[in-house]
């Protein structure tokens, strides 16, 4: 019988290995290291094979992380009734790796998996553990154009964080959210996942929030492109079919473009505006935007009845969605990320709530901030007020030097573009 013995990997080994790595994997529903994995470790980290006459007929790999080792795969694929050659294959991957100083040697193997061979070889086996695994948002291969196009991936609670508002979160999971993180789901119900919509509403009401909202809850890089700055240099149009070329090497992402009625007005007019080139452009990105699932396009605007009809038609933008002023609840949140701590007990919340009804959340804050200016300034003057902090009438005070962005009109016009406008 041909003797086997155990050498170092070359790179001559690889398509026998690849064969190998096939046989004995070939029952594990999902290896924990994939073949990729350990062909990287063949070449870069620490592998043995054993050979008989020509053949492979067991390896083992493994890799260092600091003074813990890996054994990312191990396999012998002739009978071994002794073990010898297990044995034999341990010793030598063992004394591969022994110069890195490792305190421990670890592997990771299938529930049924045969223990065996290893507890032989002094391996202790621990049972009160699970084995869990993410798929991480952003593979290797799109970090570049991720990169080139500014997208980043945002924290994962953004989501919990937009306070009430409940209608247009439920409106927003059922629309969006829903079709778009289960296609299996929304394939069952012919529910065809959207490519776009357009977010309207007042300033400050929460549009941008919602939309870094949906990228963190659908778990997807958030790609914001301002028209403002991409025609750096160049021309707009062109910047923008660069920016969008980019984006189509992304696997997944939410595209955010804010004040698109800068290059998506309405056209016409003799002789033709200089951005109506751009918004020509955009008609067509969108139209291409389309045809390429797993991403999503979101533009806000305020002024959604100037913008450019052929933009709003059905087919480019799914749904046209308002987003009004923040309900009780959303005020309620707002007051309270503002409002030091140790002053929360003594506030009347339910009264700045109600005052504030009709306020922005970015008047909210304004509000909040000049009553701490305030507080403070008066510490100072009397030296007896130190430490008593904001009160509820410091807070009332600075509610009525605090004009609402949205005036009544805005809000009538509002109510008209939801009614004339609104696709939901
Ligand atoms: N539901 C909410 N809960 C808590 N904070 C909110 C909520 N909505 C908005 N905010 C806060 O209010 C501020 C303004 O919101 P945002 O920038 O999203 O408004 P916008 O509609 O995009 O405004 P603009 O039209 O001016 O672009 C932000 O600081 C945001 O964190
Ligand atoms: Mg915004």
């Amino acid at each position: 019988m041909t003797r086997t013995h155990i050498r170092e990997f070359h790179g001559d080994d690889l398509d026998q290995l690849v064969r190998l790595w096939g046989h004995v994997t070939r029952d594990a529903d999902t290896p924990i290291y994939s073949l990729a994995e350990v062909i990287a470790s063949c070449q870069a980290d620490h592998a043995v094979v054993a050979v008989r006459g020509t053949e492979i007929v067991g390896a083992a790999v493994g890799r260092a992380a600091h003074a813990q080792g890996w054994i990312v795969f191990f396999g012998v694929d002739v009978p071994d009734e002794d073990g010898a050659l297990h044995a034999a294959l341990l010793d030598a991957l063992e004394r591969r790796m022994a110069s890195l100083g490792l305190s421990k040697l670890s592997v990771l193997l299938p529930e049924d998996g045969v223990i065996d061979r290893f507890t032989d070889n002094s391996f202790a086996v621990h049972h009160a553990v699970r084995y869990l695994e993410r798929d991480m948002p952003v593979q290797r291969r799109e970090l570049e154009a991720l990169k080139e196009v500014g997208g980043r991936i945002l924290p994962r609670n953004l989501w919990r964080k937009v306070a009430g508002m409940t209608r247009e979160k439920t409106l927003l999971e059922e629309r969006l959210v829903t079709p778009l993180s289960r296609p299996d789901l929304a394939e069952r119900f012919g529910v065809v996942p959207p490519r776009a919509v357009m977010l309207f509403g007042p300033p400050g009401t929460g549009k941008t929030t919602f939309a870094r909202a949906v990228a963190s809850r659908l778990d997807w890089p958030f790609v914001e492109l301002f028209p403002s700055r991409l025609a750096d240099g160049g021309g707009l149009a062109g910047a923008l079919r660069s920016s969008f070329e980019a984006i189509g090497e992304l696997e997944h992402a939410v595209v955010f473009i804010d004040e698109v009625e800068e290059i998506a007005a309405q056209r016409g007019g003799t002789p033709p505006s200089p951005t109506q080139g751009v918004t020509n452009e955009l008609l067509k990105q969108v139209a291409e935007f389309r045809e390429s699932e797993g991403k999503l396009l979101i533009c806000a605007t305020n002024f959604v009845r100037a913008l450019d009809a052929a933009f709003l038609r059905h087919g480019r933008f799914d749904y046209v969605l308002p987003i009004g002023l923040p309900n009780a609840d959303a005020r309620r949140a707002i007051w309270g990320r503002y409002i030091p701590s140790d002053d929360a007990a003594g506030i009347d919340l339910d009264l700045l709530v109600g005052e504030s009804d009709g306020l922005t959340p970015a008047d909210i804050e304004y509000a909040a901030r000049r009553a701490s200016q305030e507080a403070l300034a008066r510490s100072l003057r009397d030296e007896t007020d130190a430490g008593t902090g904001l009160s509820t009438a410091d807070y009332v005070r600075a509610l009525d030097n605090t004009r609402a962005t949205v005036s009544p009109d805005a809000i009538a016009e509002f109510t008209d573009d939801i009614a004339t406008l609104a696709r939901l």
